[in-house]
């Protein structure tokens, strides 16, 4: 599995690079809005805490196919190193993903409610496709039988798309996700601290370190 963040937020994005093994940062709208800043400014703030390997993901917001293309264009002359074109699955933008196919700008589908629309968009040329897992469940859809559906039609395919999961709640959504097939999956930062967070492990780890001291009469392995 690859972790992205789904944030645009520095100090959580750099805090979390330095931490965890994350392998990009997402981006949409919304998230950008948040911040309150100018957008280039910003994606390029954020370029420079991962660096250049680290994929970037950056969502058009055009209507048009064609509007769509300019804009993949113009983030890619902007931005340096590895940037990926957030698309949603509109049929515009199905026609804009594989205008970009041709050209091999790289692109990540969005918006993914259904295994179809992901299947459609794999065959245009996505790289990625993002199924929305907890906006699904909302839907009293299954975001996890989504994914699990999505992972089994690539499998059945020659198609080399990789489901970037999205949209998530809760960590029993995510590790659901990767069970069912997905590669890799995108969070947001209070969601990716609570991974590793276990009460239990935090009150293991207290207990060997009075034993220690007490045992030893040190609080680290020096003597
Ligand atoms: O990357 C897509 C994601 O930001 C949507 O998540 O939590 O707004 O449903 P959410």
């Amino acid at each position: 599995m690859r972790i992205y963040i789904d944030s645009a937020n520095t100090k959580q994005i750099a805090h979390l690079n330095e931490y965890f093994p994350i392998a990009g940062v997402t981006t949409n709208p919304s998230i950008i809005v948040k911040e309150n800043r100018p957008y280039l400014e910003l994606l390029k703030e954020i370029r420079s805490i991962i660096g250049d390997q680290k994929e970037l993901f950056v969502q058009t917001i055009g209507s048009t196919a064609e509007e769509i293309v300019k804009e993949a264009k113009y983030i890619r002359s902007q931005l340096t190193g590895n940037v990926i074109i957030k698309i949603p699955v509109i049929k515009e933008g199905i026609k804009a993903i594989q205008l970009l196919d041709s050209e091999n700008i790289q692109t990540l589908a969005t918006t993914v409610y259904t295994s179809f629309q992901a299947y459609v968009a794999a065959m245009s040329g996505a790289k990625y496709v993002a199924p929305y897992v907890n906006r699904i469940d909302n839907l009293t859809g299954n975001g996890v039988n989504v994914v699990a559906e999505i992972a089994k039609l690539f499998s059945h395919s020659e198609l080399s798309c990789e489901i970037l999961a999205a949209s998530f709640k809760n960590v029993q959504q995510v590790h659901d996700v990767c069970l069912a097939g997905a590669q890799t999956v995108t969070v947001a930062p209070e969601l990716i601290e609570k991974f590793i967070a276990f009460p239990s492990t935090e009150s293991d780890v207290a207990e060997f370190k009075r034993q220690w001291e007490n045992g030893i009469g040190s609080s680290s392995l020096y003597s």
